[in-house]
């Protein structure tokens, strides 16, 4: 008998199951009549009940985009019991030749007029007076035409088509997939339920977005100088190396020789950058904030990208309206203010349709930062490190001039000089840094791999800023015997292969040099 309550126990078993399968159906049942927009159904229309008190005129006009098979549905109900009338928004689909890569081309000539291909949009005189749109966003993936034409229309039907009242705006999507968070901001959720999001939003700067390119095909549009004194700030990052303090003193420096009337804020994870480093920084220019750093949860331990995601931290400098964030590695050589004037996120280019993240101009937001900071365990980067983290949040992003963020990049062989052009804004020193070398040359011709980065004349440049700098912070910059050691191995190794460039035979009269080891 003892087998009984065991063989019994099997029986229920398939009975459970049964209940739980049944419970389930049930659910569901019941949740989707909660979740459909059908006539009459006064729950399901919470959107409407928010919006609605807003509204102080009668009739509320509402513009359907992408809502093919709910506008039966939504018209026979409203047209019975609401103050809503809907419009179906007519628009031809983009064509399918036109992909990402067209509008996020790798490179432009900056120099001449570009164009873009053409995203059809509607005739918006046909929708004059809307009061809310209405829209579903296709799930067709981050880098998809059609999603960005749906984002598109709805904003540019926001901000033409609007009661001419400069008034909040507002949009409701519904579907699985949320708006784009690049033209919809996060703060400007107004009330989320179900598939529901309804957003309310400030014309003037959903105007600024619709100015924008439709990609990086065209050069930024600078957007209308705001009203009032705009609260902005040159922000950049030191979280875990000291090796960067010399290049954030002299990208502060270099800052205030361009007369900035900005402000210049340096984010420091204080546990990890020492006080001795910080009073340099102060010193230098910048107003110190202490930051906790942030891991990257695709970067191997101990690497030397492990807490590049402390950049996310921008996003936290609720004070100011608008951040350019610049990394410690860039020197500013004319004054730059001029383009704090550009939304969310513009930056220069990298590669492909990947924008370079060591200059970007941002604008802070807390809901920002939580979404950042929550995806980063869910999106990919491509190189372990912020940009590729970046690049995936904010596909949608605006070109600035090459000469802002100018890479010091040379992938001419046969060129030995590696000039860089005389107007630049900004000069981004790959590869080796300037400090990390004796000041008589670039020592990136040293290195095998390295001459790519290698340019005398932007070494110079970056020597230029050193010199202006007053002896204290001199100090900051000094050549410790680990690298000099460094430098000297490269030397030997240029030397032994006799790279043709013959940098390495140059006698080094840099005085930073510790004495003792001059030979
Ligand atoms: C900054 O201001 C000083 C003093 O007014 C002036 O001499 C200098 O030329 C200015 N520098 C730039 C880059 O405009
Ligand atoms: C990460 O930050 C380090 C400096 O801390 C920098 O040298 C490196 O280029 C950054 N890497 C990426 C992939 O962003
Ligand atoms: C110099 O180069 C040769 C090959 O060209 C190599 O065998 C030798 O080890 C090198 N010597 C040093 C000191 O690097």
């Amino acid at each position: 008998m003892a087998s009984k309550p065991y063989k019994s126990k099997l029986f229920t078993f398939p009975y459970i199951l049964l209940l739980t399968a049944v419970l389930f159906l049930t659910m569901n049942y019941i949740m989707q009549f909660q979740n459909a927009t059908y006539p009459g159904s006064l729950k399901n229309l919470g959107w409407f009940d928010v919006v609605s008190p807003y509204i102080t005129h009668e009739k509320i006009n509402i513009g359907l985009v992408n809502m093919d098979e709910l506008v039966d549905n939504i018209d026979s109900g409203w047209g019975l019991h609401w103050r809503g009338s809907t419009v179906k928004v007519h628009f031809d689909p983009a064509a399918d030749y036109i992909k990402w890569k067209d509008l996020f081309p790798g490179w432009i000539n900056e120099n001449y007029p570009s164009e873009c291909p053409e995203i059809p949009m509607p005739r918006f005189e046909d929708y004059q007076e809307l009061d809310v749109i209405l829209a579903r966003v296709p799930c067709s993936g981050l880098r998809d035409v059609l999603r960005l034409q749906v984002n598109l229309v709805v904003a540019n039907l926001l901000v033409r088509s609007m009661r001419k009242n400069n008034g909040p705006v507002f949009a409701v999507f519904t579907g699985a997939c949320t708006p784009m968070w690049e033209i919809f901001k996060c703060d400007d959720v107004l009330w989320h339920k179900g598939n529901y999001w309804v957003y309310k939003l400030e014309l003037t700067r959903l105007k600024q977005k619709v100015l924008m390119p439709v990609g990086t095909c065209q050069l930024a549009t600078p957007i209308l100088e705001p009203a009032g004194q705009p609260r902005e700030a040159y922000v950049t990052v030191l979280h875990s190396s000291e090796d960067y303090v010399c290049g954030a003193i002299a990208l502060a420096q270099s800052i205030i020789q361009t007369n900035t009337t900005k402000d210049l804020v340096l984010l420091a994870d204080v546990d990890h950058i020492s006080q001795y480093s910080l009073k340099g920084l102060r010193a230098a220019g910048w107003k110190i904030k202490p930051i906790r750093r942030i891991r990257s949860p695709h970067a191997k331990r101990q690497a030397y990208n492990e807490y590049n995601y402390s950049k996310l931290r921008i996003w936290q400098l609720k004070d100011y309206d608008r951040v350019m964030f610049i990394d410690s590695d860039l020197i500013v050589l004319k004054n730059i203010d001029m383009f704090f004037n550009y939304p969310q996120l513009s930056a220069h280019g990298d590669h492909k349709h990947i924008f370079n993240s060591g200059l970007m101009l941002i604008e802070p937001s807390i809901c920002t930062l939580k979404t950042l900071l929550k995806k980063r365990f869910v999106v990919a980067s491509y190189n372990g490190g912020d940009q590729g983290f970046l690049n995936e949040m904010f596909p949608w992003w605006h070109r600035l001039p090459e000469k802002l963020n100018y890479l010091k990049y040379f992938n001419t062989i046969n060129d030995q000089l590696h000039e860089i052009p005389h107007d630049l804004y900004a000069l981004h020193f790959l590869g080796f840094k300037p400090w990390m070398c004796y000041r008589d040359y670039d020592c990136n011709w040293d290195r095998l791999g390295h001459q790519i980065f290698a340019s005398d004349m932007a070494h110079e440049r970056w020597w230029n800023v050193y010199n202006g700098m007053s002896k204290k912070l001199k100090q900051y910059c000094s050549l410790t015997s680990e690298m000099d050691a460094r430098i000297e191995t490269e030397r030997a190794n240029a030397r032994n292969a006799t790279f043709i460039d013959g940098h390495w035979k140059i006698k080094v009269k840099d005085p930073r040099r510790p004495s003792i080891l001059i030979s």
